[in-house]
C-alpha cells in the first residue's frame, strides 16, 4: 500500500497529492514551515493525514529550534501549523497532543536532546496509531456492507488521506479481506478531483474494482438501485452527529436517503468535536477561485468569473445512518451514542 507520509533522517517525506495520478513524486519537508506549506497547498490532505503531518511538523520544528526561548518557539510552531487549514479537527487534535507532551517533558525538566527525541517518537506513534485505528474501524464497518455490494464514496478517505489503510476505504479494504467482494463507485469530487485522481489511483494499486462517475451522476446512480451503501470519511463531527466532509457530501447524503441507500460515515474518535453542539458551528474553509475556474492549470471559465469555493459542507445528522469509529458504531440519537463512544 502507498506510503502517504513518513519520518526520515532527511525530513518529513510525503507523496505529492497535487500531481497524482500522472506523476508519483515525493517531497521532503526539512522544517516546520515546509510542513505547514505542504498542508496548506494540499501536497498532503485528508483529515487524519494532516493530523499526522501536524504532529511531524511540530516534532521537526522543535528538533530544528534553537535551545534559547524554546517555549516561545513552540508557541510559534503551533500557531503556524494550526493556521494551515480550519475545518479538519484532527489537525488541532494532533497539535494539542504534541503540546501536552512538550509541556509534560518541560515540567519534568527533561534534557533537550531527550525531549526532542521523545517528540519525534510521539509523532511516529501518531502515524502508527492512525493505521491501527483505521484497521479497527474497517472491521466494524465491514460488517455493515451487504455481500458483493457496490459502495459509493465521495472524495478520498483512503490510505492517502490517512497514515495508511484509510477510513471509508479502510471499510472497503476490510470487507474484501474478510471475503466480501465489494466494488467501489468513486465520485470524481470537483474541484480538486480527489475521487478521480486519488481514490481511483489508490484502489487500482490494490486491484480493488472501482468505477468513476462525475459528481452530477450520483443521484441517477443512487436511484438505479445498483448502490448498496454509501461510505464517506469526515473532517469534523459535531456532538450531535452533524458531519463536515468534502463539498458535495451533503448532496450525496440527501440523495442516498431519498433512495433508501444507507449512508455511513467512517471516522476516528479524533475527528469528533464534542465541544460543538451542532454542525452549524464548524468552520468551513474557502479556497482559491482558481481551483474552480481552472482544471490543472487549464482555464475553463471566462476571465474574471465570480466564484465560490467552499471546500466542505455539513451533512445534518438526520441523513446519517451510522458513524463508524475504531471503538464501535454509533447510531441515532448521536448525542448519546457519540458521547458514550468518546468516553469509552
Ligand atoms: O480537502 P481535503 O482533500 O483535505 O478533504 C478531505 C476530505 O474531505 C475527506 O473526506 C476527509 O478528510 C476524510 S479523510 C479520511
Amino acid at each position: 500500500m502507498v506510503k502517504t507520509i513518513e519520518w526520515t533522517d532527511a525530513g518529513v517525506v510525503m507523496i505529492d497529492q497535487r500531481i497524482l495520478p500522472t506523476e508519483e513524486t515525493y517531497i521532503t519537508c526539512k522544517d516546520y514551515l515546509e510542513v505547514a506549506d505542504a498542508i496548506q497547498t494540499m501536497v498532503i490532505r485528508g483529515a487524519p493525514a494532516i493530523g499526522v503531518a501536524a504532529a511531524m511538523g511540530f516534532a521537526i520544528g522543535v528538533e530544528k529550534a534553537a535551545d534559547e526561548n524554546l517555549d516561545a518557539q513552540v508557541e510559534e510552531i503551533s500557531k503556524v501549523l494550526a493556521a494551515t487549514r480550519p475545518t479538519a479537527v484532527n489537525l488541532f487534535w494532533a497539535i494539542e497532543r504534541m503540546k501536552r507532551l512538550y509541556a509534560l517533558l518541560r515540567t519534568e525538566g527533561a534534557e533537550l536532546p531527550a525531549l526532542r527525541q521523545r517528540l519525534i517518537d510521539e509523532a511516529k506513534e501518531v502515524l502508527r496509531d492512525d493505521i491501527e485505528i483505521n484497521k479497527a474501524m474497517g472491521r466494524h464497518g465491514a460488517a455493515l456492507l451487504p455481500h458483493g455490494a457496490t459502495v459509493m464514496t465521495h472524495c478520498n478517505a483512503g490510505a492517502l488521506a490517512t497514515g495508511g489503510y484509510g477510513t471509508a476505504l479502510g471499510v472497503i479494504r476490510a470487507a474484501i479481506e474478510s471475503g466480501n467482494p465489494v466494488a467501489v463507485m468513486a465520485n470524481e469530487t470537483r474541484p480538486f478531483m480527489q475521487g478521480a485522481r486519488l481514490t481511483v489511483w489508490e484502489l487500482q494499486q490494490d486491484s480493488i474494482p472501482v468505477t468513476l462517475l462525475t459528481d452530477n451522476m450520483a443521484g441517477h446512480t443512487l436511484r438505479s438501485g445498483k448502490v448498496g451503501a454509501v461510505v464517506v470519511g469526515a473532517d469534523r463531527i459535531a456532538g450531535n452527529g452533524d458531519v463536515a466532509n468534502k463539498i458535495g457530501t451533503y448532496s450525496v447524503a440527501v440523495l442516498a436517503k431519498e433512495n433508501n441507500v444507507p449512508f455511513y460515515v467512517a471516522a476516528p474518535i479524533s475527528t469528533l468535536d464534542m465541544s460543538l453542539t451542532s454542525g452549524d458551528k464548524i468552520p468551513i474553509e474557502q479556497r482559491a477561485s482558481e481551483e474552480v475556474t481552472h482544471i490543472r492549470g487549464q482555464q475553463i471559465a471566462p476571465t474574471g468569473t465570480q466564484v465560490i469555493n467552499p471546500a466542505f459542507d455539513v451533512t445534518p445528522n438526520k441523513y446519517v445512518t451510522a458513524i463508524i469509529t475504531e471503538k464501535g458504531v454509533a447510531r441515532a440519537p448521536f448525542v448519546d451514542s457519540l458521547k458514550e463512544l468518546a468516553q469509552s
